[in-house]
């Protein structure tokens, strides 16, 4: 008697899902749609009961109707779902929306942004390989690809993100993957991804890119020539603060021979939760990032022109470095994050007054994290960069002075006065 009738009046379903013309691909429309367009309706893959806000399948595996079906999905002569470490819809419609936002033909979904650059790094690099990498990178980043991988026997080199000639001459032989994150953590320097995509191909390597601070709303790495784009979705894919998830964005290519069988070994995989709610956070991906950037540009204009700090690091701002090229590169916007150095008048108060402003705050969010909606304040050199020598922290620019925000949605004068509060009772 296991199969007893419903006692309340509930519709039969459909055996097959109904047709579903309105997922929409870039590839099957006669002009290419808009970004925010995609964001809210591509891969919408729908069951059988034609939901509109898209399910969760959060199923480690699923039946197979037979052993003859099985083998063939096992062996994968024949398409289906078999395990949720590398085969779930959920996590499915995450990569593609991910990867039509990207403009890259596939995407993989990982469990973390740091395992999305795990992936990239076992499915690329063998002992006697060598990395170039920005030195200005995300702190967990250098560690894993400077200290990790060298246990197993590649080389890496770490370079100024900024100064192509010195890529240039870091390139040996044996160099298999560039790797930059553009505009940088904390310090927002920008580099010019088509200068390096281009060093990268002449010596017959690959260029991936840390695509997390700007996300594909203001960049699209690939646009500028690069392979590989990395994503922390804890980030503002997500966009509130809610879950740890990572991707990795390819050609169909490179997805299915380096990456998907790394996946099915080691098993970094995205959980279907994770990914539903990364897919469902992409949708006001574009308003979002927008929204944020503005905040951004004012608060770094504001904080310019403040008595108690001697420089901003904001992309947005004529006197950031690479402010033409963030422009060109990056829709014209800054993104969210803003960096500052307190005045300190010598190195041992540096860091107490940095303290003093972060712990004055009432309404920011004291934690390590960024891209969320709540505006987030963070003291990376006992942070983020907390793990690194004060040789690499020298190297990478941050100092005990400098204080991160990572601007949220609430109102700017706000956000100011809870700053204000610190600086404006600073010695
Ligand atoms: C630029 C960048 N890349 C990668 C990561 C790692 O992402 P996750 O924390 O999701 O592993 C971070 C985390 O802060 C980051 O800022």
């Amino acid at each position: 008697m296991r199969k007893t009738a419903p006692a309340w009046p509930c519709p039969t379903p459909p055996s097959e899902p109904e047709p579903n013309p309105k997922t929409v691909t870039q590839q099957d429309h006669p002009t290419p749609y808009h970004l925010d367009t995609l964001a809210v309706r591509a891969a919408v893959d729908k069951s059988q009961y034609g939901e509109n806000s898209e399910s969760l399948y959060l199923t480690s595996s699923f039946t197979q109707p037979d052993c003859e079906t099985a083998a063939r999905r096992f062996a994968g002569e024949e398409e289906g779902y078999i395990y949720s470490r590398f085969t779930n819809p959920t996590v499915a419609s995450m990569e593609k929306r991910l990867a039509a936002l990207e403009g890259t033909e596939a995407c993989i979904g990982t469990s973390s942004g740091m395992s999305a650059i795990l992936l990239l790094c076992m499915g690329l690099l063998k002992a006697g390989d060598h990395v170039v990498c920005s030195q200005s990178v995300f702190g967990s980043t250098l560690k894993l690809i400077g200290s990790e991988f060298g246990k197993f026997g590649v080389e890496s080199s770490f370079v100024s993100q900024t100064d192509v000639a010195e890529w240039k001459a870091a390139i040996k032989p044996n160099t298999k993957l560039l790797f930059a994150e553009t505009p940088t953590n904390p310090l927002t320097d920008v580099c010019d991804i088509r200068a390096l995509a281009d060093l990268a191909h002449n010596a017959g390597a690959l260029l991936a890119v840390d695509n997390c601070f700007c996300t594909p709303a203001l960049q699209q790495p690939v646009k500028y020539g690069a392979d590989i784009v990395i994503h922390s979705g804890t980030k503002y894919l997500d966009g509130q603060g809610r879950v740890i998830a990572g991707a990795l964005c390819a050609t169909e290519k490179l997805i299915a021979e380096k990456f998907i069988p790394v996946m099915r070994s080691a098993g970094m995989s995205l959980s279907p939760f994770n990914a539903w709610v990364v897919l469902k956070g992409m949708e006001t991906l574009g308003i979002r990032m927008e929204a944020q950037s503005a905040r951004a540009l004012a608060l770094a204009q504001w904080l310019e022109s403040h008595p108690k700090i001697s420089r901003v690091y904001y992309p947005g701002l004529k006197s950031h470095a690479q402010h033409e090229l963030a422009m060109a590169q990056q829709s014209g916007m800054g993104g969210a994050v803003v960096s500052f150095d307190v005045k300190a008048s010598n190195p041992d108060d540096a860091r107490q007054r940095a303290f003093h402003v972060i712990d004055s705050t009432q309404l920011l969010s004291v934690t390590a994290n960024l891209g969320d909606v709540k505006t987030i304040i963070t003291h990376p050199a006992s942070t983020s960069h907390g793990r690194l020598t004060e040789a690499q922290r020298q190297a990478a620019g941050i100092q005990q002075n400098l204080i991160r925000v990572a601007v949220g949605l609430e109102h700017l004068d706000d956000v100011k006065a809870d700053l204000s509060r610190g600086l404006d009772t600073l010695k």
